[in-house]
């Protein structure tokens, strides 16, 4: 086998069973920022981007462009660190600082750039609808799957944390959001999407153990939103 060969089949291996990315092209962050407010505003007329949030916009916009000047915050020691493209987003913060609009102006921006991601073996849209888990629950509770969000490219899962503990289906009863996380945390070829209230350090672990932890850990770039709740007049 020639050395052409052997590279393209390496190469080719690499490809499978994982996440790669779009090669980044130069963009305007300050014009990509602007876009994203108009979006925001079109949902809700006080959107605005502020200190408190224009980190997490800022990287996400960075995310979404693969953009390897992405940075994230570390759950543990929550220093700013480098963002990893391959892997999804944890955002957490307490109730009120904007995050499922946040999700949501992302998944659209994402949808107005057409954005593209490598999935395995299969290439798709860079955008996400978004799915409370709870609602996740009920469709396990109804018809005693949930492979369609399991096997989803990207999976975007809002309220993570808030669905009961078990869903039952003909007497089986399962922890629906722990077993869809840990599936796909044993998968490289999916991106996964999580906005919860609960702290990916300490909070997850309390609720779902530390395996839960642990591959969100290794699955998301982890966010926090901060400040005071802005449903308050
Ligand atoms: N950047 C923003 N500028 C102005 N208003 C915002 C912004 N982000 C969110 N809001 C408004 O703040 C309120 C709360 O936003 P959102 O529902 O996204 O919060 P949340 O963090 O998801 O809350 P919860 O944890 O309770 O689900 C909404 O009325 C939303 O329209
Ligand atoms: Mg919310």
């Amino acid at each position: 086998m020639n050395i052409d060969e052997t590279v393209s089949r390496i190469i080719g291996k690499e490809r499978t069973g994982r996440i790669v990315r779009e090669a980044f092209r130069e963009y305007d962050i300050d014009g990509a920022l602007g876009t994203v407010e108009a979006i925001g505003k079109a949902k809700e007329s006080r959107f605005c981007i502020d200190d408190r949030n224009r980190f997490v916009y800022c990287n996400l916009v960075r995310w979404l462009h693969a953009d390897e000047r992405m940075k994230a915050i570390h759950p543990v020691t929550g220093r700013e660190i480098a963002g990893r493209l391959d892997c999804g987003i944890y955002l957490g913060g307490s109730t009120g600082t904007g995050k499922s609009l946040a999700i949501g102006v992302m998944a659209d921006y994402g949808r107005l750039c057409g954005f593209r991601m490598w999935f395995g073996c299969d290439d798709g849209a860079a955008t996400w609808r978004v799915i409370r888990s709870d609602a996740i629950c009920d469709v396990y509770a109804e018809s005693g799957t949930v492979r369609k969000y399991g096997d989803a490219q990207i999976l975007c899962v809002d309220d993570f944390g808030t669905e009961p503990e078990v869903s039952s289906y003909m007497g089986n009863r399962v922890d629906v959001m722990r077993q869809l996380v840990e599936s796909r945390g044993d998968r490289r070829d999916r991106i996964s999407i999580v906005v919860s209230n609960l702290p990916l350090c300490g909070g997850v672990k309390a609720r779902y153990g530390d395996r839960v932890q642990s591959r969100l850990y290794g699955m998301c770039n982890y966010f926090k939103l901060e400040g005071k709740d802005r449903r308050l007049p």
